[in-house]
Order: structure tokens, then C-alpha cells, then sequence
């Protein structure tokens, strides 16, 4: 029996919250371990829709407990609003179901107000961030003057951080003819929220380590994808975490040996939101209807993503680098119809041909896609539960994925449900 990591192998949004939500029926615990309400994962179980950001996929589910590891950084509005929002769902949510790492950093108003000033000054730079604040929030956690979940039961110590931190985030504020913010109002707001925070936060690393030897299964649930990697992703078109299955362990407080089996989930093609490269991006007639049948609208945002065709050389080094075991195969249903599809093969650039993409940020704008045509399928995948009900030209374009990009599919998906989902190969027993 192993752990299960479930990670993003693309530029994020290929489906975790529906791989995660199914295959957390085989597990005890569902842990985040990096981001922050950046993320937004839909869940679909007949006909209720869960839009998730911050709360691990598995807390739908009533008997698992859900963890928010000290690699998140965490909003706690955001974080209550949401536990409220399921409720209103019928999601039962105690200090029970759910634990919070004390060491992990918050999100105050701050973070999203530097992030909103930066993105504004970048102006056609712009990264294009959710402007949640999780990038200035992370740079507070690395420069040691975050605010920390267990600082919110310290008042003396909590209002000489905040006067800290927003002494040294109003300079720039107001520089950028942003208002200065107010630590007195700051500490009233605090102190309101955290009454209600401290009952769900705890010492995680103990926990998990008490489960583990009493043999609970654990499935971290990766948020955003490999190519938002801060150090493997397009940067500086990226988020500000380590989003690999390796970070599940730092970001959680468990060893590297307790993550077993890592779940790469890949859409069948390939969607981005906001800015920064994108090789196989198709601004015409396809990109149009990769996103309509794909409805590909951000979950938090609520942006229009950009869609493409399916990068292999891409998706090959989200495996090498990030230790992908084997792949969840998701929206499959989506290239339903399509009489040719295409898959990139390689890339070249200045008459080389290259099977990675490279770091330099002019080179990742410059490279040219190489395609391989493939023929398409007039059935409909949509809803299949086994194997044999998907077409042989489907299987062809499956199989030739998983030589491209040298891993195998473990899961397959075929719509928005839970149940749509065609287990290969079970990364729990794997
Ligand atoms: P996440 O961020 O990786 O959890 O993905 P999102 O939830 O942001 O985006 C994935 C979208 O695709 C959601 O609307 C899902 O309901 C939907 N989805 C997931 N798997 C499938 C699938 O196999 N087929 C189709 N058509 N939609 C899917
Ligand atoms: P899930 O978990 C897709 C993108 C933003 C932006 C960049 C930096 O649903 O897959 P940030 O606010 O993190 O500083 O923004 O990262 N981004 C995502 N794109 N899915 C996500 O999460 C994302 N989280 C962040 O659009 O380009
Ligand atoms: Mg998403």
C-alpha cells in the first residue's frame, strides 16, 4: 500500500479536484501541501457542483479527515467563507474533519493589495495572477516576518508582527499611490476571525505521523501544475510554490518516503490561464472550440483559458522533474468529433531541434511546435466507464501519449462526474 500524490502536469486546472474527490473513497486523510485559494477545483457528484480553493477535495466525503499542510498560505476569511459555503451544501465541517498547520503562513489584505499595485505597474507584463496575494504572501513566509496561523493566540506578538509587516509593505503601497493600511484596524479584524480559525489549527506533522503508523492511507492533492513550478515552470510566468509531489513532504511534515505513487493528471489537451508562454496555443478556430466543449473558464477568475493542443515534450519533463509515476488522463470527451487531432512531438527552435523546453524565457516565446497529425473519432467517449467502450482510434491516441511522454495512464476521464472515471491501473496498490 502506498500514498498517493495528485499533481497537475500541465499549466494547472486538468481536473485534481475530480481525480482527487474520486480517489479519495480509497483514502483516510486528504492533505494540502502548497498554494493557496489561487486554486479552484470542481468537483461534480450528480448533480452537485463543489468549487474548491483552499479545503482538500476529500472534505465533500463525511468519514476522512481533511489537512491543510504549513505549505499552504492560507487566507483565513477566504478559508472561512469557504468552510461556510460548503455547509450551505450540506457539508458537515468540525475541528474534527478538519486540521490546519499552526506554522502556516496567512494571507493578510496586504498580500492582495501589493498583489493587485504590481500586476496594475506591470501593465502588458502582467503575469496575469489570481491576485489572491499568494505571491507577496510567500515572499513574507521566505523573508521571515509572516504572520503564522498559531501567532493568531498570541495577541501582544500578533500586533507587534502586523505592525511590522504592513510598516514595511506601506512604503510601497503608497509609493504606488495605493492607501496606506492601518494596523489598529488590522488587530480588530484579526482578532474577530481568530476565535474562529484556532479551533481547526494543530501540530499536522504529529497527526499525520499517528495515522501513518496506524496504517490510514494518505492522497496529498496538489494545487496549480508543473509548468507554474516556481523553479521548473515558464517563469516568471508561474506561482509562487513548488508545485511537484517532492514539496508534499516539506509542505505537510512528513518524510519523502511517505509519498508513493505520483499521479500526474494531464488533460488530453491543453488549456492556460493568464499570461506567459504557451507552444501549441491555437488562437483560431480550434482554440474556440477546445474551449467551448471544454468550458474552459476559470474556476476562480472565472477568465477565459487559453487552449491548444496536447504538448508531449511538455508533459515528458513534468514527469522527469517532478517524479510522475504514472498519469490521470482527464477531458478525453472533449477532442469527441474532432476529425484530426495533433500532439507535439518536439519543438525547434533556431534550426535545432530540442526535446525539452528551454529555461530562457526568449527561447520558451520562440519555440516552434513540431506535430504529429493523428486521426480523430466520430464516437462519443463522453461518460465511458471501461475501456472497451472507447473507440480503437481513441485507444491509438492514448497509446501514443504514453510513449511520448514514457509513463503510463492510470486513470482515465471522460466528463465533469465523479463516476465518469476509468480506473487502469490503481496508484494505491501500486
Ligand atoms: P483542477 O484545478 O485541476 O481541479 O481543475 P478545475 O476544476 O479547475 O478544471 C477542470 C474542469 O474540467 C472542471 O470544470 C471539471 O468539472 C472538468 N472536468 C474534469 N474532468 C473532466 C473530464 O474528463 N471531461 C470533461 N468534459 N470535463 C472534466
Ligand atoms: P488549480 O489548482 C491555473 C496561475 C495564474 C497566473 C499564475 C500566477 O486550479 O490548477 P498566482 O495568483 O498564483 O500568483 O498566479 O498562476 N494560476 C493558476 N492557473 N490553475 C490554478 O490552480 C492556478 N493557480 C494559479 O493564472 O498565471
Ligand atoms: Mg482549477
Amino acid at each position: 500500500m502506498s500514498n498517493v500524490a495528485v499533481v497537475g502536469a500541465q499549466w494547472g486546472d486538468e481536473g485534481k479536484g475530480k481525480v482527487v474527490d474520486w480517489l479519495s473513497s480509497r483514502a483516510d486523510v486528504v492533505v494540502r501541501f502548497q498554494g493557496g485559494h489561487n486554486a479552484g477545483h470542481t468537483l461534480v457528484i450528480g448533480d452537485r457542483t463543489f468549487k474548491l480553493s483552499l479545503l482538500p477535495s476529500g472534505v465533500v466525503r463525511p468519514d476522512k479527515l481533511s489537512v491543510i499542510g504549513n505549505g499552504v498560505v492560507i487566507d483565513p476569511w477566504a478559508l472561512l467563507r469557504e468552510i461556510e459555503q460548503v455547509r450551505s451544501q450540506g457539508v458537515v465541517v468540525t475541528p474534527e474533519s478538519l486540521m490546519i498547520a499552526e506554522n502556516a503562513a496567512l494571507i493578510l489584505p496586504v498580500h492582495g493589495a501589493i498583489d493587485r499595485a504590481r500586476e496594475q505597474a506591470r501593465g502588458a507584463g502582467a503575469i496575469g495572477t489570481t491576485g489572491r496575494g499568494i505571491g507577496p504572501a510567500y515572499e513574507d513566509k521566505v523573508a521571515r516576518r509572516a504572520v503564522r496561523v498559531c501567532d493568531l493566540a498570541d495577541p501582544p506578538l500578533l500586533r507587534a508582527k502586523v505592525e511590522d509587516l504592513l510598516a514595511h509593505h506601506n512604503v510601497f503601497l503608497t509609493a504606488m499611490g495605493a492607501d496606506a493600511l492601518d494596523p489598529d484596524a488590522m488587530m480588530v479584524e484579526l482578532e474577530a476571525i481568530a476565535p474562529q480559525v484556532l479551533p481547526y489549527a494543530g501540530v499536522v506533522w504529529e497527526r499525520l505521523d499517528g495515522l501513518r503508523r496506524a496504517g490510514k492511507r494518505i492522497l496529498f492533492e496538489g494545487a496549480q501544475g508543473a509548468m507554474l513550478d516556481i523553479d521548473h515552470g515558464t517563469y516568471p510566468y508561474v506561482t509562487s510554490s513548488s508545485t511537484l509531489a517532492a514539496n508534499a513532504a516539506a509542505g505537510s511534515g512528513i518524510g519523502p518516503g511517505a509519498v508513493g505513487f505520483v499521479l500526474g493528471i494531464t488533460k488530453a489537451y491543453t488549456t492556460r490561464v493568464g499570461a506567459g508562454p504557451f507552444p501549441t496555443e491555437q488562437t483560431g478556430d480550434v482554440g474556440t472550440l477546445l474551449g467551448e466543449r471544454g468550458r474552459e473558464f476559470g474556476t476562480v477568475t472565472g477568465r477565459k483559458r487559453r487552449c491548444g493542443w496536447f504538448d508531449a515534450v511538455l508533459v515528458r519533463q513534468a514527469i522527469k522533474t517532478g517524479g510522475i509515476t504514472g498519469i490521470a488522463l482527464t477531458k478525453l470527451d472533449v477532442l469527441d468529433g474532432f476529425e484530426t487531432l495533433k500532439l507535439c512531438v518536439a519543438y525547434r527552435h533556431k534550426g535545432r531541434e530540442l526535446h525539452h523546453l528551454p529555461y530562457a524565457q526568449s527561447a520558451q516565446g520562440q519555440v516552434e511546435p513540431v506535430y504529429e497529425e493523428m486521426e480523430g473519432w466520430g464516437e462519443s467517449t463522453q461518460g465511458a466507464r471501461s475501456w472497451a467502450q472507447l473507440p480503437a482510434t481513441a485507444i491509438k491516441y492514448i497509446r501514443r501519449i504514453e510513449e511520448l511522454i514514457e509513463a503510463p495512464v492510470a486513470l482515465l476521464s471522460t466528463s465533469p462526474d465523479r463516476d465518469d472515471t476509468i480506473l487502469v491501473r490503481d496508484p494505491f496498490v501500486d
